[in-house]
């Protein structure tokens, strides 16, 4: 099996702000409540007319351009995303056309939170076994078009964006080392859009009814959350043989401070090691993690070797995990 890492990464959010304070504006919420109960600060919020292909696009082309590869070397283009922008064709078909990616394949992943985990997991199998070589994987999403923006205890919780990285053959010794992957599709209902589907077509009642928009169980989903971050998080680091003290980043999905700062405790992790963006985002879903290592990168903090975990969880219910010793150098094969 060959070695595979990330030799190029790149993310991109609408330039729309929403803060919290906004909120008060047509809501009985408060930027104090928001704050203390979630960390989240503002978001970005897409236009109406931008799909999420348009975001998945501007991403994939800055993480092709931060590898230096042209869209024609691209075999396969894999879109994590519960917003797609369509029920089919899938927007990972849209996106290659945009980028000009006429020789990949392409497929959208529906893992929720845990998208971009289980995307760069699948991409990461193609080129493992020598079958392709450069692989891009997109989470992105477009939340606030499917959120019911009356509901106060979901509409302030989450934000629009996309983040991309394109995986390649690297030296032996680097790239991903394990991974952890899960769901339990008994906890489906606590996290959905109902209707649209088979079960809930679209009717005239399903849209009176508000089924086609994000409905939560806020209270289970923060317990499920807190016991499978740590939970996922340590089960990676012994698949790959490796223990807390030998992480330097650890990247977990952005839905909550409290949740990340219990999982941060469970873990026994130093906090200055784990990365956190939420209060500028909110919950991207798909996006939050590749947003958040891109950032990271860009500020210098990430170097060479260093070992990195990525950790989400989401609707499905899903979770998943992967452990990577980093470089960006790709291997000529
Ligand atoms: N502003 C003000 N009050 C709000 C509010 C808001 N935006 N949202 C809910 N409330 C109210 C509730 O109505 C409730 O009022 P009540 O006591 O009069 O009934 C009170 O605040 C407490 O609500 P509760 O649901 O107990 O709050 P909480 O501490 O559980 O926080 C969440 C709510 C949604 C922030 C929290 O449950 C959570 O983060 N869950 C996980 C969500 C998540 O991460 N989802 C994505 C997974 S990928």
């Amino acid at each position: 099996m060959r070695s595979v890492g990330i030799v190029g990464i790149g993310s991109y959010v609408p330039e729309n702000i929403v803060t919290n304070k906004d909120f008060e504006l047509f809501l009985d919420t408060n930027d104090e409540w928001i704050i203390s109960r979630t960390g989240i600060k503002q978001r970005h919020i897409a236009p109406k007319d931008m799909p999420v292909s348009e975001l998945c696009y501007q991403a994939g082309l800055k993480a092709l351009e931060d590898a230096q590869i042209a869209p024609e070397e691209v075999d396969l283009i894999i879109v994590a995303t519960i917003t797609p922008d369509y029920a089919f064709p899938a927007t990972a078909c849209l996106v290659a056309d945009r980028l000009g990616a006429r020789n990949a394949a392409g497929f959208d992943l529906e893992a929720g939170c845990s998208g971009f985990v289980y995307g760069v997991v699948t991409g990461s199998q193609f080129i493992a076994t020598g079958m392709y070589k450069t692989v891009l994987v997109i989470g992105g999403e477009t939340l606030s078009k499917v959120l019911n923006w009356k509901d106060r205890s979901t509409c302030i919780l989450f934000g629009d964006g996309a983040g991309a990285a394109v995986l390649q053959p690297v030296k032996e010794g680097f790239g991903f080392l394990g991974f952890e992957l899960g769901s339990d599709g008994s906890g489906g209902a606590l996290l959905s859009q109902p209707a649209g589907g088979s079960m809930y077509p679209a009717s005239l009642e399903t849209v009176e009814k508000n089924l086609h928009t994000l409905q939560m169980e806020g209270k289970e989903v923060y317990k499920f959350a807190v016991r499978v971050m740590g939970e996922v998080s340590l089960k990676v680091l012994k698949n790959a043989d490796l223990k807390i003290e030998d992480v330097d980043l650890l990247i977990p999905h952005q839905a909550n401070i409290r949740i990340v700062d219990a999982a941060v405790r469970r873990l026994g992790i130093s906090p200055d090691k784990v990365v956190v963006n939420l209060d500028k985002y909110g919950n991207m879903s798909a996006a939050s993690i590749p947003v958040a290592l891109d950032e990271t990168f860009k500020s210098g903090r990430i170097a060479e070797g260093d070992i990195i975990v990525m950790a989400g969880f989401g609707t499905g219910l899903t979770w998943g995990a992967c452990v990577l010793k980093w470089t960006k150098v790709g291997l000529e094969v």
